[in-house]
């Protein structure tokens, strides 16, 4: 029988039954390989014969509760992950390399390890002195978690169908190698097959598995996204470089809300928690100076209050500039206009810059009142009043929309000692004592209230 080819983009998955030098679907050049094929595995020949297994009803009686979770006692990590750890899990966690992954991950083992589950810590990446070492200097060195360095997939999967543990961690899915598949570590179908093999022993055995997967400089987890489909939980480990905070971020998970975070901060004996980010990322701010605004966000179901920072100058060029680090540059683009075309605001002729303070990402839409405000303070060069946050959605009409959990934020401003907020006027909820409410309905009465006239 011919075999049947079948070719892969390495950067997105797509699949060809042709080579080509470029990928239809996302553009790359010279990233389609040809796969090799699965050789037949253990499962394909049915034990039963081809009799099929009975199906039941989706039936609430007879379900089991929810899942037992096994929290680790880091309450950033735990929260992430949507209240501890679900057995039969399959997690990934990925993020740049250096990031500090192998960190969490040593850290989480050991924690876990403490609250009395079994763990397996295999590490593809570095010798296990290596990993002793750096468990010493992180002070885990007593901690009773078993150590493999391995990259052979088969040996793996016979160590952990020894071992049993209630916990594996795979550092990293990019250096695994399965014999089954004719192709280097690291190629997309390596990365696939292993991640396919792992996942299958984590739900046939009870085991949580997670991969640790490095990231591309495009943000994808190096190899194709068809692992992030084949986990329950996909996690994000994120910061900036020299920033030495790190986010822990759900983007996908089946056990708990995704857009949950966890933040940490790097120091020299590993990763500490911290329970209250915003203190941390307002920490460095200066009192009052124009087009700075403190906006109270929110990340899954926690408050978060961070600085933007704006800064508006006459162009030199004939092409105005616009820079966003932490923001979405279409979004800002889109402010932009609204101020222009409703409020009669113009940018044209000026550079516009635009940061989130500490290196987060900012993704929420109710973060444009706060990047109006920005803008027209650094654009005005007046501050806004030192003791305020801002929030609240801008649609295209120039009219404002509340936002979700306007109560969450409003705490969270009240504890960091914030006595004012200006929001959209229909927003809902109570309000703390001690903060004063501007309610705008739309963007011109905004700016008549923070600005004067305009
Ligand atoms: P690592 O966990 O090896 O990153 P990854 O697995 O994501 O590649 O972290 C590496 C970085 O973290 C390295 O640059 C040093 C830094 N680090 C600390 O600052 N303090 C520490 O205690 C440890 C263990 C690492
Ligand atoms: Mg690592």
């Amino acid at each position: 029988m011919a075999r049947i080819r079948e070719y892969v983009c390495a950067e997105c998955g797509a699949r060809y039954n042709k080579w080509s030098g470029r990928c239809d679907a996302c553009g790359a050049w010279n990233s389609i390989a040809e796969e090799a094929p699965l050789a037949a595995g253990p499962g394909r020949g049915s034990a039963s014969g081809g009799r099929g297994k009975p199906v039941q009803l989706l039936d609430l009686a007879t379900e089991e509760a929810a899942p037992p979770r096994t929290c680790s006692g880091m309450d950033e990590l735990d929260r992430v992950l949507g209240g501890g750890l679900v057995p039969a899990s399959a997690i990934l966690v990925g993020g740049d390399p250096g990031i500090g992954k192998s960190t969490l991950l040593l850290q989480a083992a050991a924690e876990f390890a403490g609250a009395g589950l079994s763990v397996v810590y295999v590490s593809g990446e570095e010798a296990s002195a290596q990993v002793r070492m750096r468990a010493q200097r992180l002070g885990l060195g007593r901690a009773p978690v078993r150590l493999a360095a391995e990259t052979g997939l088969t040996d793996i999967l016979a160590t952990l169908d020894r071992e049993r543990p209630d916990l594996a961690i795979i550092d990293s899915i990019q250096t695994m190698w399965s014999d089954r598949v004719e192709a280097a570590p690291g190629s997309v179908s390596q990365v696939r097959a292993a991640a396919h093999e792992l996942v299958s022993f984590a739900k046939r055995r009870g085991t949580a598995v997670v991969l640790v997967g490095h990231v591309t400089k495009e943000g994808q987890i190096a190899g194709p996204r068809v692992v992030e489909h084949m986990v329950d939980t996909v996690l994000y480990f994120e910061g900036e470089r020299g920033h030495q905070f790190r986010i822990l971020r759900a983007v996908k998970n089946r056990f708990g809300p995704a857009d949950e975070i966890g933040v940490f901060e790097m120091t020299g004996a590993g990763l500490t928690q911290v329970p209250n980010p915003s203190a941390l990322f307002l920490s460095d701010r200066e009192v009052r100076s124009p087009g700075a605004v403190v906006f109270a966000g929110v990340e899954g179901t926690r408050p978060l209050l961070v600085e933007f920072q704006a800064l508006v100058a006459p162009s030199p060029t004939p092409q105005a500039r616009r820079t966003v680090v932490g923001w979405d540059g279409g979004r800002l683009a889109m402010i932009l206009a609204v101020l222009e075309a409703r409020c009669a605001i113009p940018f044209a002729g000026l550079d516009v810059y635009l940061n989130v303070a500490g290196g987060l990402r900012v993704s929420e839409p109710a973060a444009d009142l706060a990047v109006a405000a920005a803008l027209l303070s650094a654009r005005e060069d007046v501050a806004l009043p030192a003791d305020m946050v801002v929030f609240g959605e801008i649609s295209l009409s120039g009219a404002l929309r509340p936002v979700g959990q306007t109560e969450n934020r409003l705490k969270e401003a009240q504890k960091l000692g914030f006595s004012q907020a200006a929001l959209p006027e229909r927003s809902s909820g109570s309000v703390p004592a001690g903060v004063t409410l501007r309610r705008v309905s739309d963007l011109t009465e905004f700016v008549g209230e923070m600005f004067g006239a305009g």
